[in-house]
């Protein structure tokens, strides 16, 4: 028996997705906690491509999908992905919505980002957050006698879950954006509306923090961001240019280029340790492949001081770097057939210097979007 919560531990899009259905095999439910359509997580399974908003990535597994009391829903946008999974063949009757959970409304879609830099993705998120905070907002509860086709799928899944648990169910919680877009930790006020970190599987759940046995931080091999907002590693260069086009970084919920810059370590460490990480899964390694030098931010220059800890204003702040030195994964086959000691030393040696920087383990590590480009590190 397991409850293992996956978040993002940079600025969203690590591929939280495609790393929970990888392990999705081996657990009964998977389950959300916060955010809402504000979401893309991309899962790829035989070249067929599923972009899923509310629904965790286990939905394509056929495993319990519990969208939790934390989330926020559009009711038409969630039926509509519901259509989607079903005209693609997926089972939906495991989907189970929280009575408890907010709904974003016109309204709220209508004001969403209007007002403000931030760069939203423009779904209500924030305004709908804004209601449920001062009292006024509505719950699903409250619509399904005038939504029959929601009513379905309306459950207590606080009660589910916590059963689940106490009949020794394997749970897999979905984060969704990134340790660095959370309300209170995140880069502040260039951030979402929810807790995007561990602690906020509990609230937005309803289980208690020693239910939790296991979380696993999801890092892409290099760093992006969409929207505004400070981001230290950035780069506005021909190296960002290529990790935008080799990456496809453009954004799974609204299209935007993805802003690309070197790993950040500084940000590892404060996501290890805020959201209490013990192994980092690691993606896009094969888009660093090719780059004959690579970066690792180790600390940051901010305002003529040195620091190797994350501060609480990132404004005004430059990367203090690390060279190393490139690879080339020349066989992905290869690769995926033997495993981590196939990979080029200069592979290793760049993940080796993560796991040296964050004291922590890199145990799953993926070279493609595919659910079987993906291999456990020993
Ligand atoms: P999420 O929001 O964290 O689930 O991530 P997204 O799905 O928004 O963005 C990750 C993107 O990278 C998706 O298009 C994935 O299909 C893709 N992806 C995930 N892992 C890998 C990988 O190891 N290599 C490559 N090339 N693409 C990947
Ligand atoms: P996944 O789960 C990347 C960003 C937006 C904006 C800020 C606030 O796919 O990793 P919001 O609409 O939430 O009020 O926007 O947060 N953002 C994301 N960036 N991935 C996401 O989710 C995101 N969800 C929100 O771009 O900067
Ligand atoms: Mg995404």
């Amino acid at each position: 028996m397991t409850v293992t919560v996956i978040v993002g531990t940079q600025w969203g899009d690590e591929g939280k997705g495609k790393i929970v259905d990888f392990l999705a095999k081996d657990f009964d439910i998977v389950a959300r906690f916060q955010g809402g359509n504000n979401a893309g997580h991309t899962v790829v399974v035989n070249d067929k491509k599923f972009k899923l908003h509310f629904i965790p990535s286990g939905v394509i597994s056929g495993k319990i999908a519990v969208l939790g009391t934390g989330m926020v829903i559009e009711p038409d946008a969630f039926l509509k992905e519901v259509k989607m999974l079903e005209e693609e063949g997926i089972d939906t009757s495991n989907i189970m919505l929280s009575e408890r959970a907010h709904v974003i409304t016109e309204k709220h879609k209508e004001i969403d980002g209007k007002d403000s830099k931030i760069g939203t993705t423009k779904k209500g998120i924030g305004p709908a957050y804004a209601d449920k905070i001062s009292r006024k907002g509505i719950r699903i509860i409250d619509i399904i006698e005038k939504y029959p086709s929601i009513k379905k799928f309306a459950r207590d899944t606080t009660f589910e879950i916590n059963d689940a648990i106490k009949n020794k169910k394997n749970v897999l919680i979905e984060g969704a954006q990134g340790t660095m877009l959370d309300i209170d930790h995140g880069t502040y006020p260039f951030v979402t509306s929810s807790n995007t970190i561990a602690g906020g599987a509990c609230t937005g759940l309803g289980i208690g923090p020693t239910k939790i046995d296991k979380v696993i931080g999801v890092a892409k091999a290099y760093t992006t961001r969409v929207g505004e907002g400070p981001f230290p590693t950035e780069l506005n260069d021909e190296v960002g240019k290529y990790l935008l086009e080799k990456g496809h970084e453009f954004g799974t919920t609204t299209g935007r280029p993805r802003r690309c810059g070197w790993f950040d370590a500084v940000v590892a460490k404060y996501a290890v340790k805020i959201n209490g990480i013990s192994e980092l899964a690691l993606t896009k390694l094969d888009v660093l492949s090719g780059l004959k030098k690579l970066k690792i931010a180790i600390g940051y220059e901010c305002n003529g001081k040195v620091l190797e800890r994350m501060p609480v204003n990132l404004t005004n702040c430059k990367p203090i770097y690390e060279e190393i030195d490139g690879f080339e994964i020349k066989d992905k086959n290869k690769t995926l057939e033997f495993g981590y000691a196939s990979l080029p030393v200069e592979a290793r040696n760049y993940i080796e210097r993560i796991e040296e920087i964050t004291k922590t383990k890199v145990r799953i590590i993926s070279i493609g979007p595919e659910r079987s480009d993906t291999f456990i590190k020993p």
